[in-house]
């Protein structure tokens, strides 16, 4: 695992979520209620964009079906076995940083917006 600066906090309006790229992989951002929390950017249903849904109460809908997802740990909401995958994520200064998994990627190619 490694933690990676992904954008600025400022980015990402209060109740809504931001897809954002890391090496080929898409990965969802979100604010709400004054916090931030980031899913990975498919929907478990059927791969629809989670960046792109209704934000609030902790919950995210997927636009396509409208399934809901808790925010903090990615379990649908009403039960069942769908999960969107959670990623730790944390602020550093002004930006967003996600803890993920690329062990399979060359991290040299990831241009850092903090610049570190
Ligand atoms: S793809 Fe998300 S609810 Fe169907």
């Amino acid at each position: 695992m490694r933690t990676i600066c992904v954008g600025r906090i400022a980015d990402i309006p209060e109740g809504e979520g931001k897809a954002v790229k890391v090496l080929g992989r898409e990965y969802a951002v979100f604010r709400d209620g004054g916090k931030l929390y980031a899913l990975e950017n498919r929907c478990p249903h059927a791969g629809g964009p989670l960046a792109d849904g209704f934000v609030g109460g902790g919950f995210v809908t997927c636009p396509l079906h409208g399934m809901k997802f808790d925010l903090q740990t990615g379990q649908a909401a009403g039960g069942g076995g769908d999960k969107a995958r959670s990623i730790s994520v944390t602020r550093e200064e002004e930006f967003i940083c996600l803890e993920v998994d690329l062990a399979d990627r060359n991290l040299q190619n990831h241009a850092c917006p903090c610049g570190r």
